[in-house]
């Protein structure tokens, strides 16, 4: 290959989705050669990238209509983060997003079809990996960072508001954005919080993380930390804590604040479940399962069934003969709760391998999602495997 192409940055097509690659390292990419084209930001509120276009045209893009990716010329590389919406023409410029189509996930073949049909490649961002099969780039520190924020403003809002009052929709802590504009105002608004609530208990929140050696847990700590919490009142532990003792683990009902952040990838007895919670000397009043394994059948927090949202942050979980609450926070897309660093980290850790796109025939993070990407395609049924003519 060895020859730039173009890349055209889309505008996110989820509701609720803020979050792109980042005006920096588009000018990274334009200082190396690479002519890139970025659509416009949609106006509606709930469209709206947290980068300006501004931002972007400042860092040496040229601004297109929005939604324009597909008039782009064929050889144009397609940037986004979010999958497409669901619409059945075949795709004919190759894609660099998340495109949730090689866990066998309902749509799979229609949504990875597409590609094949068009004669491009999707290069999926989960499934970027170093020659140690390590993810190049991910949001994991972000969620766990909003995560903690989150089950901080639920254990102080649950000290200072009666218990048949749930944490309302994050837009009323937002001036009706729905997400934070920085992390500093995040942080900010925490600490405050977190004063409030320990007004009235009269002490900080104890907070137990379990994952907390990978990129969740990591950002989850600092936020605690930031927050206010001192290696007294936070509990981390990873494998190392786990492997000779099974759960559920008391050391969780005995915190006020649970965390679980861990990536599951065998069977695992549960870390809680309504006999520990029964416990009358139970602190655990917020739960946080940023991991979110919810539908799998061996989801370690078998105490609820249904992911939470931004605008309905909290699920009550009951406990019999308890009058002590407990809520459940479950969001599958927390970083877009903090889009401005989110967006930032991510792209930055892609940058490196932005970089060799040219190149990318040879370049072996791209070759190895191509490679990945063409045995996803060989489980196609036959006719959507081929190029349509
Ligand atoms: N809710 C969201 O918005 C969101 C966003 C990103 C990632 N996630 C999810 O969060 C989870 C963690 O992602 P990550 O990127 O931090 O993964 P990671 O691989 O970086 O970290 C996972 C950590 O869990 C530890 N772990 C695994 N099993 C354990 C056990 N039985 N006991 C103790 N520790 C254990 C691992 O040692 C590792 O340190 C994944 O399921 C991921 O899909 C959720």
């Amino acid at each position: 290959m060895s020859s730039y192409p173009v890349l055209h940055l889309r505008q996110e097509q989820r509701p609720y989705e803020h979050r792109a690659f980042s005006p920096d390292v588009v000018g990274k990419l334009v200082a190396a050669g690479y002519p890139v084209h970025v659509e416009r930001s949609s106006t509606d509120p709930s469209y709206e990238r947290i980068f300006k276009d501004q931002e972007y045209s400042d860092a040496g893009a040229k601004l297109v209509d929005t939604h324009t990716w597909t008039d782009a010329d064929k050889g144009t590389l397609i940037l986004g983060l979010k999958e497409l919406p669901e619409e059945d023409f075949p795709l004919k410029n190759d894609h660099i997003q998340f495109s949730h189509c090689y866990k066998d996930q309902g749509g799979w073949e229609k949504v990875l079809g597409r590609f094949p049909r068009g004669g491009s490649t999707l290069y999926d961002l989960e499934f970027l990996v170093d020659e140690q099969g390590r993810r190049v780039s991910a949001f994991g520190y972000h969620a766990g960072f909003a995560g903690a924020a989150l089950a901080l403003k639920v254990w102080a809002w649950q000290l200072t508001h009666p218990a048949s009052e749930p944490l309302p929709s994050v837009e009323n802590f937002t001036s009706g954005r729905g997400y934070y504009l920085n992390e500093e105002e995040l942080v900010q608004q925490i600490r405050e919080d977190v004063a409030a609530g320990e007004k009235v208990a009269g002490r900080k929140p104890h907070a137990m993380i379990l994952g907390a050696l990978g990129r969740c847990g990591r950002g989850a700590a600092d936020m605690f930390k930031r927050a206010g919490l001192t290696d007294e009142n936070l509990t981390k532990w990873d494998l190392n804590e786990t492997k000779d003792k099974q759960g559920p683990y008391k050391e969780i009902v005995d915190s006020d604040i649970f965390l679980n952040a861990i990536y599951l990838s065998d069977p695992i007895p549960p870390f809680v479940n309504q006999e520990t919670l029964s416990s009358p000397d139970r602190k655990l009043t917020v739960v946080c399962d940023v991991s979110c394994d919810t539908s799998n059948p061996h989801n370690p927090i078998p105490i609820y069934n249904t992911l939470t949202t931004f605008t309905k942050p909290t699920l009550p979980v009951k406990v019999p003969s308890s009058e002590l609450p407990l809520s459940v926070i479950a969001i599958d897309h927390l970083p877009s709760m903090m889009p401005r660093e989110a967006s930032d980290a991510f792209s930055q850790g892609l940058l490196e391998s932005l970089l060799t796109l040219k190149d990318r025939d040879s370049a072996p993070v791209w070759k190895r999602a191509e490679d990945l990407f063409k045995k996803h395609v060989s489980r196609l049924p036959p006719g959507l495997q081929k190029k349509e003519v």
